[in-house]
């Protein structure tokens, strides 16, 4: 599939995505995850809240759970699949999350995944990061279409979708089992001529992290 894209050859012809490794937004640098940072990885999304609202993150989740998935990037990436960045803090280099599009090229549209860890949510970082994932998706791999499921209590992932621009489209019933418990799924979206058109993508603010 030839996509037409912003940045020179993000999808090559043998589907491999190259794209940027770092992203800047006012706030954080999203780079590739490196090997060193599975320490870090395992501590954040190590606390049980964080694994309570993203299906594949297992718990008790270890420094080896953490060094699988961050050797896997780099062939998401050549396979053309996922995209993964850390979210790390633009003033201290700290890493706080995890963002991710797992693309399918054949449909030109990506699901988009986060988590923040506990104690750098609520300073706007994970609103911050979609809207750099939406710049990437829609300018740079030229998708038609940008969508996120969560669980039916986790309002604060349907605030942040909201603040970026997606539409609520519905509700999946009993879609997901978390711990042997079945959930509702709630799905957001946002289309490339929504994206284009809408004014939600201005830089969004965030507080100061001092203390953290
Ligand atoms: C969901 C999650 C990623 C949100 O991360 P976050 O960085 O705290 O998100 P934001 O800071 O952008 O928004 C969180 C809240 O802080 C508020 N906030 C953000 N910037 C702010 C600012 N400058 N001043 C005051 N409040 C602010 C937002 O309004 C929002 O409030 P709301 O919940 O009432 O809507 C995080 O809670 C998390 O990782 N949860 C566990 C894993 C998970 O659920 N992942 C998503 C799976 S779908």
């Amino acid at each position: 599939m030839n996509l037409m894209t912003l940045y020179d050859d993000v999808i090559n012809e043998d589907c491999s995505m190259i794209v940027p490794e770092t992203l800047n937004t006012p706030h954080l640098v999203l780079r590739y995850f490196r090997p060193e940072d599975a320490e870090r990885v395992a501590e954040l999304a190590g606390d049980i809240h964080i694994a309570s609202g993203v299906l594949n993150i297992p718990h008790p989740y270890t420094i080896d759970d953490a060094r699988d998935w961050i050797g896997q990037h780099r062939f998401l990436r050549d396979h053309g699949e996922e995209i993964i960045y850390a979210i790390t803090v633009r003033e201290s280099a700290i890493l706080a999350g995890a963002i991710s599009l797992r693309v399918n090229t054949e449909h030109a549209h990506a699901e988009m995944g986060y988590w923040i860890g506990r104690p750098y949510q609520g300073y706007g970082y994970a609103t911050e990061a979609a809207g750099s994932m939406l710049e990437l998706g829609f300018r740079g791999l030229s998708l038609h279409r940008i969508y996120a499921r969560h669980l039916s209590w986790n309002t604060t992932s349907s605030g942040v979708l909201t603040r970026i621009g997606m539409v609520h489209e519905g509700v999946m019933r009993g879609h997901a089992s978390k711990w042997g418990v079945f959930h509702d799924v709630h799905w957001y979206s946002i289309m490339d001529d929504e994206y284009y058109s809408s004014s939600v993508h201005a830089d969004h603010p965030g507080r100061d992290p001092s203390g953290v």
